[in-house]
């Protein structure tokens, strides 16, 4: 098997490229531009291996996505590359457009006129797999959890453009009868997490002895998987998934912000027990715009029909990645710095991504 991984320098494509490539002895062809949230040393563990190549590239570059399918011909695409909602020092609501909308129009359009020219087995054979968000459905009330029927009400700019490019690739199956499939995850923690995210900003504040900051009571509640889980469960989607079809990935982990807060500082409290104690760092703020109360996944369909369950659980998940987190300052401290100056990370200076350049055609790439 043979899959084009979009987005796979970043948080949940890492952890998927390290799962097909490493566990699951898969060719995969990386293609990221190694935007403000990267820092390829994620892939170090598969950097080296025959079946790893990367690509750098913008997915918006529709030349660059065609030569790259011509040459890598792919049997999959697992589509992640997006720009997140995130600091917004580092690029406004523009680059949210341009990365999610036109950039997963760009990628389908490539894709479809690859998959065009395939024949026979090859052509049934083709998958294509949208890696969205439980954001596209907005905010669910007090009860309730967000099933394959529920219509996307999206709340911000993020989850709206993700919306957007959600809409394409079904209307891309329905108009062209291109074997597109959708998976909407719930939030992930794990390694390799942008710095400045909301789990490990809490993390590193706390570690730091920053306030710990929390929007409002607190009260916001998200359903929380193990990124590789996440990537586990699209390997799955893609494999066994119905083409035309969207599954739910959850971790049944339905967590507030001040429950997480609490977690992260009794787990702190034990890695440090000579200092004051974290939770005295916990701060409110004020409610931002557009955050949605409550978000929760329901599964049930992906864990019935394609037999997924997660495999990690909240609490050893969490502990694992604090401790990562407490390993790794050489990885997220530039991340955390430059993204707290509005700079970004050049990866050219970054000596580990260019060992994972491995893919060698004649198209824009990282040398070396
Ligand atoms: N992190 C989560 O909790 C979560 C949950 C559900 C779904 N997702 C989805 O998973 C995908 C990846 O999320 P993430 O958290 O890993 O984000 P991330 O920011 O860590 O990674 C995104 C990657 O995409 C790349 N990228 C962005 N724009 C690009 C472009 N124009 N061309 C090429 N590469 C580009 C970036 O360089 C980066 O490596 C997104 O589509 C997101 O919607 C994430």
């Amino acid at each position: 098997m043979r899959i084009l991984v979009t987005g796979g320098a970043g948080f949940v494509g890492s952890a998927l490229c390290r799962h097909l490539v490493g566990e699951k002895g898969i060719s995969v062809l990386n293609v990221d531009k190694l935007a403000y949230a990267t820092k390829p040393s994620s892939l170090e563990p598969i950097a080296n291996n025959p079946n790893y190549r990367f690509l750098k590239a913008d997915i918006c570059e529709r030349a660059v996505m065609d030569q790259a399918l011509f040459q890598f011909s792919p049997n999959a695409i697992i589509h992640l590359a997006a720009r997140n909602n995130l600091n917004r020092s580092l690029g406004g609501v523009d680059t949210f457009i341009n990365a999610n909308i036109v950039g997963t129009y760009t990628v389908l359009e490539a894709a479809r006129g690859y998959w065009s020219g395939l024949g026979g087995a090859a052509k049934d054979a083709f998958r294509f797999l949208q890696a969205s968000t439980d954001e596209v459905y907005g905010s669910l009330g007090w009860d309730g959890l967000f099933t394959e029927q529920t219509a996307y009400e999206p709340s911000t700019p993020y989850a709206a453009s993700k919306a957007a490019s959600d809409h394409l690739v079904m209307a891309w199956h329905r108009t062209y009868g291109f074997p597109a499939l959708i998976s909407n995850c719930c939030n992930n923690y794990g390694p390799y997490q942008f710095p400045a995210e909301p789990l490990p900003s809490m993390i590193l504040n706390a570690v730091d002895g920053r306030p710990l900051t929390i929007h409002g009571d607190g009260s916001y509640a998200r359903d929380w998987l193990h990124v590789d889980d996440h990537a586990r469960a699209l390997l799955t989607i893609l494999e066994k998934g119905q083409v035309g079809e969207r599954y739910n990935v959850g971790g049944r982990n339905e967590h507030t912000d001040l429950d997480l807060a609490i977690r992260i500082c009794e787990i702190l409290n034990i890695r440090y027990p000579d200092k004051p104690s974290h939770g005295l760092l916990i701060t409110s703020v004020e409610d931002p715009p557009g955050k949605d109360q409550r978000r929760g996944i329901d599964a049930t369909k992906l864990e019935h029909e394609l037999q997924w369950r997660a495999q990690e659980s909240f609490e050893s998940g969490l502990e694992a990645t604090i401790d990562w987190y407490l390993a790794n300052r050489d990885w997220w401290e530039p991340l955390r710095r430059n993204a707290r100056d509005g700079r970004q990370i050049s990866p050219k200076h970054d000596e580990a991504s260019s060992k994972t350049s491995r893919f060698e055609a004649p198209c824009s790439m990282d040398a070396s």
